[in-house]
């Protein structure tokens, strides 16, 4: 076990001796991890991070075994009046899977995990009322399931309730 800044102890590992990275990075804009300098979440803002960040992408590779892979976790940035000029979104993930594309890994895939719509907006402080995102959510799920739907064999029947 290591214990220290990512960058620095990515940096002292030998050549393919990692066969999986699952790590979250810190969310631009959203907690304040720790009062370090070394701490990615102390940016100043969404370039200062993937700046920052870059510094643990290419070293990540080059510990990593050939073919295999890293899994990132991460949220969008939600973007503030205050310090952005608009609430919304920025794309943290889009920025993420450039700048590990710029040092040599490949984008693979990825997953979506829903989350509690009201839980998110209270913690991230989302200025989106809790209700359009109950919706957007409800929307979702609909599609999901019609997709489904037109997926069974055609004139398939319920069976008949015993
Ligand atoms: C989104 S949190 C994920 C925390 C961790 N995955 C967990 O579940 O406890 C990001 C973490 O990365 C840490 N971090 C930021 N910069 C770091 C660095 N250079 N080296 C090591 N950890 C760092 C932050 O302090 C924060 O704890």
């Amino acid at each position: 076990m290591h214990l220290g800044d990512c960058v620095e102890v990515t940096k002292r590992l030998p050549d393919e001796s990692v066969d999986l990275s699952v790590f979250s990075p810190p969310f631009p804009g959203m907690y304040t991890y720790s009062n370090s300098v070394r701490d990615i979440g102390n940016a100043k803002g969404i370039d200062d991070l993937m700046a920052h960040f870059a510094f643990l992408a290419p070293e990540l590779l080059r510990v990593t075994k050939p073919g295999r892979s890293a899994f990132v976790h991460l949220t969008q940035y939600v973007a503030h009046i205050n310090s952005d000029g608009f609430a919304g979104l920025k794309d943290f993930r889009g920025r993420t899977i450039e700048m590990m594309q710029e040092a040599g890994w490949r984008y693979y895939g990825e997953i979506t995990i829903d989350k509690n719509p009201q839980v998110k907006a209270i913690r991230t402080k989302d200025r989106r009322p809790a209700v359009q995102d109950a919706r957007d959510r409800f929307e979702h799920d609909a599609r999901r399931l019609a997709r489904l739907g037109t997926s069974l064999p055609q004139g398939r029947r319920e069976p008949e309730p015993d």
